[in-house]
This record gives structure tokens, sequence and C-alpha cells, in this order.
């Protein structure tokens, strides 16, 4: 399903003067959905506390659809707003991409072109993350930088804590701003009436099972079609699938491939897949019982009363109907992640037990913010254990999918093969998110568990199927292959060296002379994690690894993690990387990609025998020559 944005209702793009209307423009940059979420709510509560304003919900990359319209377009915006999430190594959101390359790189018209527009930014980040919020602080400054007024200061949200929290505080800081702005002179003295946001619905529509069947094409996909994209995923079947963590293992880790032949399905080594998973089957039985629903169940959603008038809510249905619950739970509804507070205000409004909805409604309420944190967000409930501790609480479908379930969102992975080396072929290396939560509950990760329990075409011809599609990364290897590479991957992270190494591999088969090439792996313990040795070893014999170095952190006394071996080969690194060489870092950004970063600092600062500043203005230029790549999550 393509969302549209309210834009394709209003194409308009003057300036309203005529029924003395003012435009407002909400841009939003969104990977999971919440920035879109956040773009609308605030349409609508801008739309409902000023008569004078007509909103547009724009989705960033919908704007224009070259990148030369943009400046012509944004100097017929007035007022507009930025909703924007900032993603793993401080990134736009995919669909911001292209409008962020080009509002950072600009550089044509240094004059202040934009001195018409008032703009107020709010950032989605989390402090977690060394860049936080990097891209709306980015948006902000540059905004201003072309002369646009700033009507109040950037919202950094933080989704470590309640991003629900910061985006009302912000709002609150907005609305005497647009006061001024939006309200009609007559009612300057009158005090506003606090609004109340209504909660999103569809209308539900029942169809017989016996006469009509489920629509099977509820994600637009287009096999056949070679542009595929997060709107338009490609189904395809699971080939292979197998356990790559050794019987001592007491975890799992995946390694699957998707049949990508015959479906014009390209990519690049280097590149991410996005994949549409399934809910398992016990926890979609457990929601279907929980709202009292039979999953065989076939309705469609629609956004329009009987007669055809609006029913408020903006989101297009999350699928095509007629679709049954299981397929509607299974596919579209994110139901293992803890409920967002607008969830818990719906909730409450269906909870025919008083007490259950007063305790709902204090949860999301300002007086219940640290209640909040502590018995949904600190105790990871997800909406499904919220759903079973509140009983009385069944909401109609039409609700549920419009205001407490958000849509599942796609998972993306680092590519582990290379098209030359696996055509046909997209590798994934995926480690099972399996652990209990504070509450007792064990959390299984969706397309971890998905991947799990895969089957493939090698053991049935009934196997499991996916819509997926590319997205490409800019982590590549050099265009000259001679040129020296160093990987450092822990755990996963070893999933786009798998496929760089199969590369070099095709490469030197065809004569290409290839550079030297280290790769720092690390994992637990030999007999355990340490996933694709044989082929590891085998790129050494083959001459496309020159040296295989590798961390166990839990053999020895003492846990030995990449960064440390890295030290002991520093002169060695250094020398390799400071006449031209790459640096590749892949895996977690929070804990392994921070200490790896500060460990090159080290290194630099003693090989070059300089001090921090130095060592840090080195590192940065690395960054800046597209020679220091990091893939981390
Ligand atoms: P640990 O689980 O023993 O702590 C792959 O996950 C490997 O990365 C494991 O051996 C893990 O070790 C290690 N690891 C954990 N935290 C790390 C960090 N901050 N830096 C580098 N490696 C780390």
């Amino acid at each position: 399903v393509v969302p549209q944005s309210l834009s394709v209702k209003e194409e308009d793009d003057e300036v309203d003067l005529g029924s003395g209307k003012t435009r407002v423009t909400i841009f939003f940059g969104t990977q999971t959905g919440t920035a879109e979420g956040f773009a609308k709510a605030l349409a609508e509560e801008i739309k409902a506390r000023y008569e004078k304003a007509t909103v547009k919900v724009v989705d960033l990359d919908d704007y224009a659809v070259d990148v030369d319209q943009y400046e012509e377009k944004l100097k017929k915006e007035t007022l507009a707003f930025f909703m924007v999430a900032t993603y793993g190594d401080g990134e736009p959101t995919d669909n911001a991409a292209r409008f962020y390359k080009w509002i950072t790189e600009e550089k044509g018209n240094s004059s202040a072109w934009l001195e018409q527009l008032t703009y107020g930014v709010f950032g989605l980040g989390n402090k977690q993350y060394e860049h936080f919020n990097k891209i709306a602080k980015v948006v902000d400054e540059q905004l201003s930088e072309r002369g646009a007024k700033r009507l109040l200061p950037v919202g950094l949200g933080d989704d470590d804590q309640c991003i629900e929290d910061d985006f009302s505080a912000w709002r609150e800081l907005l609305w005497p701003e647009l006061d001024q702005l939006l309200r009609d002179e007559d009612d300057a003295n009158t005090i506003s009436t606090p609004y109340t946001a209504s909660i999103p619905q569809y209308r539900v529509v029942i169809h017989d099972s016996t006469v009509t069947s489920c629509h099977d094409n509820h994600f637009n996909m287009t096999n056949g079609n070679a542009s595929f994209d997060i709107h338009h995923p490609c189904r395809v079947n699971v080939a292979v699938q197998k356990e790559l963590h050794k019987p001592e293992s007491d975890r799992s880790c995946i390694h699957l491939e998707f049949d990508t032949s015959g479906t014009g399905i390209t990519y690049e080594t280097g590149d991410h897949v996005g994949v549409y998973a399934e809910n398992c089957d016990e926890t979609v039985e457990e929601a279907g019982s929980l709202l009292g629903q039979h999953l065989d169940l076939l309705f469609s959603l629609h956004t329009d009363n009987e007669d055809g008038t609006s029913l408020g809510s903006s989101l297009p249905p999350p699928f095509p109907g007629p679709c049954t619950l299981r397929t509607a739970l299974a596919r579209y509804a994110d139901i293992l992640n803890p409920p967002r507070k607008a969830a818990l205000v719906a909730l409450a409004a269906h909870a025919s037990e008083p007490s259950e909805a007063e305790r709902l409604k204090f949860l999301s309420s300002p007086q219940g913010k640290d209640e909040y944190s502590k018995w949904v967000v600190g105790s990871q409930r997800s909406l499904l254990e919220v759903l079973a501790e509140f009983p009385s609480a069944k909401p109609p479908l039409g609700v549920f999918f419009a205001a407490i379930a958000p849509r599942l969102q796609p998972r993306y992975y680092s590519i582990s093969s290379s098209p030359r080396f696996s055509p046909g072929r997209v590798h994934v290396t995926c480690a099972l998110v399996y652990g209990p939560t504070p509450t007792g509950r064990i959390h299984k990760g969706v397309c971890s568990t998905w991947m799990k329990n895969a089957v493939s075409l090698e053991k049935s011809s009934d196997c499991s199927w996916a819509p997926i599609f590319i997205r490409p990364s800019n982590f590549k290897l050099p265009v000259n292959h001679s040129t020296p590479i160093v990987m450092v991957g822990p755990g996963t992270g070893l999933a786009p060296f798998r496929g760089f190494l199969q590369e070099r591999l095709a490469l030197k088969e065809d004569g290409v002379q290839l550079g030297p090439a280290l790769l720092f792996f690390g994992c637990r313990n030999r007999r355990m994690d340490f996933i694709y040795e044989e082929e590891l070893n085998n790129f050494v014999e083959q001459g496309v690894l020159s040296e295989l170095i590798v961390a166990f952190s839990r053999e020895g006394s003492e846990k030995e993690y990449v960064q440390h071996k890295m030290v002991n080969k520093a002169a060695y690194l250094w020398s390799i990387i400071s006449i031209g060489g790459y640096l590749y870092v892949c895996g977690d950004a929070k804990g392994m990609a921070r200490d790896v970063h500060r460990t090159l600092h080290t290194i630099v600062q003693e090989e070059e025998k300089v001090d921090s500043t130095k060592a840090e203005a080195t590192v940065k230029q690395l960054q800046m020559d597209g020679r220091y790549l990091r893939d981390v999550w």
C-alpha cells in the first residue's frame, strides 16, 4: 500500500490568499512510521485549532520529483514544519535522504532566499546514539542559514524515554506562537478550548468467506516490475535456511537465502535488504483471542462512512481488503512492542470495566508519566501483554488497526552475499532475538523468529516466502581493488564482509589484482558462535583475505574484543590506512562501534605521535574522504 500524503488531495501549490487562509505544510522523514504519525497528528490539531489554516502533510520524498525543484517549491511555502527522524550513524530516513543531501550540499544560492518562510523542526532520535537527532539539528540550522524564521527551538525527541511526551512538550511551546500567526483578530482575546485528539478509526466491512476470498496481494507486490521499494516489495521464496551456531551454543544465528532469480531484483555488495516478516502463529492466536474475534473473519477497512463522508482518519488502511483477521494480525499489526500512549487512550475508550478504563487513562495522562515509563516502557510490556492485563478492553477492529496496533514495519539486514558470486540470491545473516523481559515474558523478535521457523525450498515446495526490497547503502568496496581494506565486524557485523569477500573472490577469478584485506571478527567461543568459520578460512586460502584475526570474548579468563586485537596490530593497521586504505566497521552502534571508534582515535594518536585534537581531525578527515565507513545499528 502506498501511504498517501494528504498532498494528493490538495495539489495546489499557491498560498490561498483569496479565501484568507494560510497554508501550513508539514513534512515528514519517517522510517518506522512514528514521524509520519506525528505529522498527521499535528495536522489534525492545527486544523482543529485554527480555522484559518489549510494543512498539507507531505512525505519529503514526494515533495519534488527532481531535486532541482526543491528551491522553487520551498520559496512558495510560508509556514512549514519538519518532523524528521535520525537513524543509525546519524543518517536521515530513506524518504528524507534526497532532501537532506540537497539541503546540506546546496550552495549555489548564498543569499537568504528562504526569508518568506517561518518554520519549526521536531526531531525523532535516541540519546543512546552518538549523533542524537543530528538530522533535525542540521535541517533546523540549514533553514535558518537560508534566512527562514525559526518559530520555536528545534524539538529533540528521545525515543529512549517517552518520545510522545517530548512531542507534547514541543507542541505546548508551538501553540502560543501559532496563535499569533493564525488566530483571527476577532477571537484574539478569547481563550481557546482545550483540544482533545479524537480517536482515529476505520469503518469495518465483514465479508462472507464462502463468497469472497482473501485478497492475497496486500503489499502491492509488483513481481516482474524491476523497481521495488518499501511500498512495492517483491515476493520471494526462501531457498535455503540453516543454523550457523554450533550445537553447543545456547543462542541462534540464521543463514537465509532468498531466491531472487527471475524477479528483476538487483543489488550491489554492501546494500541492505528490507524484509516484511509475519508474527508467529502463537502471537496471532493470542491476539485474536484477546480481541474476542475469530481468526477466519474476513473483513476490510475503509476511511469513509457509508454515505461517503470522511471518518476523519487521515491514514490509509494498512492493507487492501478483504483480508482474514489471521493475515491482518500476522502481517500488519505490531503487537510485540510496548503500546504508545495514544493506543492506551483508545483502549481506555473501549474498556467496559470502569477501573480498567481509569487505569489506562491514568497511564496515558501527564500525571501518569512516571508510571507509564516504569510499567510500560521500563518493563517492556508488549501491546499483547497490556491487552491481557485489561481484559474488559475489547476495541473494535476499526479502532484496533487505526489507533492501537501500529503497522508492522520491515526489518533491515546487511546483505551477506555478493551478486557476482551468488547470482539470483540475497543472503541474510540474522541473530535470533530471544530472551526474558522484566515481566518474565519471553520476547521473540518478529523477523528473526520468522527466519528461525522459515521452511526453505530445499525442504518443501510449500516453502516460506516474504515481500522484500533492496535499500542501497554507501558501504561499498573501494573502486580500485588494489586499495588495502580493513574490516571490523564481530557477531552478525560480519554479514557485509562475507559479501565483500565473495565479491573479491569473484574478482580474483576474473584476474583482477587485489590489495591486502584484514578482517577483525569477534565471537564468544570457537565451539559455539564462530559463524562461517570454514568459509572464512577458505577466503584466506584463496588469497582474498590476507589475515583473519579473531577475538574470542569468552574463551580465556579475560574478555578479548575486536578493538583489543586492533591495538595489537596498530602499527600495520595504521600503515595501510594512512597510505589510502579503507576502514569498515559493521555491527552494534551503541557498544562495539563506539569503542572501536575510540580505539581508532588512540591508534592514530600513538602512531602519528599527535595530540588528541589532531588525532580527532585525522579521523574526521578519513570519514569525510569516505575511507572510514560504518554500517551500524
Ligand atoms: P560478549 O558477548 O562476550 O560481551 C559478538 O557479539 C561479539 O561481540 C561477542 O564476542 C561479544 O562479547 C562482543 N562484544 C560485546 N560488546 C562489545 C564491545 N563493546 N566491543 C566489541 N565487542 C563486543
